[in-house]
């Protein structure tokens, strides 16, 4: 058996969340291979909505196992006031997640750290989500992290050399904080971590894999957010592409079957940096009331603009895309004409492969399409699709050479058509 893996190809938010869910029932695990709390995934069903952030999108589905893979950088603060809002509205988990005792652990003294970083950035500041998630990863790398697995073993002294450490950098970068509360919540978020089952994550895969049975991979944030392919240093610190599932749960790349591709049918931002096809106008804005753009961890308005077929199709090529979703095409019922990016203009230059830097004198080149004016949101088949939401799908699939499979009409688990 292999593992399949759902991942978004744009700069995140593209509706992961409620693809996961809609998709858990063919699955018997979901496991969450990369980022944190940063991310922040919807799911909306039986007139209910939630939003999950260190926890897999495969909870709601009957008895499925899902686990928080050894990629995941995990706050237990959060994942304590989030399990705890789930058991409230009759979600328990206990016995529906292991977590994996390689996963990184984000202290509170990383999110002191993430914001000092921030302001010491002035106006290049990259517009972080705050939730400690680049010095967390930063730990990783330079071998001074903390791990689920070291709750288990001397803990305490761990901590304390590496709040000793960071508390060390803060004065040094002159950061006033308070650190009491935050410390508080952390510790009582380490004990209730240990009423659940910590794992050797990439074993549990494999065996899963072997025995038959299937697995389906949540990625978080999205490929334009890659800390390698994205539009760096605007991005997030983890892997965000396909390669991020063999590092983030051990699944080797001749596991890995299907990939599920994720995309708005127009494109969304939120933070600093490059967006090319963004929107300054009353149809960015309209974008962002009809398609309630504001960030689910940070409330933060999201930039809206067209789809960018150039930062798709390398989207598409950096994550070996078998299968394409494409997400809230209900946001653009009511657009006279709909616009693709599909190629930037620089200097007197034609260019389709995404370039190293997006720079000044870019300007996305467009082709334009007839909107259907219409209501697709109580449509449930492709057939019934008018034509001219038809000739939109066609010519992306027909651009990136991948089957678009599943189309989204509006944000619950229903409005979802499977080709
Ligand atoms: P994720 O981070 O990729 O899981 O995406 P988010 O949950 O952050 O953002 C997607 C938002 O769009 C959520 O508010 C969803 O409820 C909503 N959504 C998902 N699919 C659709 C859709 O097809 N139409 C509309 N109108 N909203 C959708
Ligand atoms: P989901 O999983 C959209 C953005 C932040 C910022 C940059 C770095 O819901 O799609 P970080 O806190 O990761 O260091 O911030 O990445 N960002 C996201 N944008 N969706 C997300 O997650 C994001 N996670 C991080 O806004 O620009
Ligand atoms: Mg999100």
């Amino acid at each position: 058996m292999k593992a399949d893996v759902i991942l978004g190809l744009q700069w995140g938010d593209e509706g992961k969340g409620k693809v996961v869910d809609v998709l858990t029932p063919a699955y018997d695990v979901v496991a969450r291979f990369q980022g944190g709390p940063n991310a922040g995934h919807t799911l909306e069903f039986n007139g209910e909505k939630y939003i999950l952030r260190s926890i897999p999108s495969g909870i709601f589905q009957g008895d499925k196992m899902n686990i928080i893979g050894n990629g995941v950088v995990l706050d237990p603060a959060v994942f304590k006031g989030e399990a705890e809002a789930l058991a409230r509205s009759g979600h328990e988990l206990t016995g529906r997640i292991l977590i994996s005792k390689k996963a990184h652990l984000i202290l509170p003294t990383h999110c002191l750290l993430d914001a000092a970083y921030e302001a010491a950035k002035g106006k290049d500041k990259v517009g972080t989500t705050g939730k400690g998630i680049g010095p967390t990863y930063t730990d990783k790398v330079s071998r001074n992290g903390l791990r689920v697995g070291d709750i288990l073993h001397d803990f305490e002294a761990k901590y304390a050399r590496a709040k000793a450490r960071h508390e060390q950098i803060l004065r040094s970068l002159n950061f006033e904080y308070d650190l009491a509360e935050a410390e508080k919540a952390w510790l009582e978020g380490i004990e209730y971590l240990k009423k659940f089952t910590f794992i050797d994550s990439e074993h549990v895969v494999n065996r899963t894999l072997s025995a038959g049975r299937s697995v389906l991979c949540e990625g978080a944030q999205g490929t334009m957010l890659d800390v390698d392919f994205g539009s760096y240093p605007f991005v997030t610190s983890s892997s965000t592409v396909c390669a991020g599932v063999c590092t983030g749960l051990g699944i080797a790349p001749n596991r890995i079957g299907e990939v599920f591709g994720i995309f708005k049918a127009y494109c969304t931002r939120v933070g600093a940096g490059p967006f090319p096809t963004e929107l300054f106008d009353e149809q960015g804005e309209k974008m962002c009331a009809v398609g309630r753009e504001y960030g689910s961890v940070t409330g933060r308005k999201r930039r809206c603009g067209w789809l960018d077929l150039v930062a798709l199709k390398y989207a598409v090529m950096i994550d070996g895309v078998t299968s394409l979703i494409m997400m809230k095409a209900d946001v653009l019922n009511d657009f006279e004409t709909i616009k693709i990016a599909t190629s930037y203009k620089i200097g007197n230059e034609f260019v389709t492969e995404f370039p190293y830097e997006i720079t000044e004198n870019l300007e996305p080149v467009y082709t334009e399409f007839k909107g259907w004016l219409c209501d697709i949101n109580a449509i449930r088949r492709y057939e019934d699709f008018p034509l001219e939401l038809k000739t939109y799908v066609e010519f992306i699939e027909a651009e990136t050479g991948v089957p678009v499979k599943i189309i989204s009409v509006g944000p619950d688990r229903e409005a979802t058509i499977v080709r």
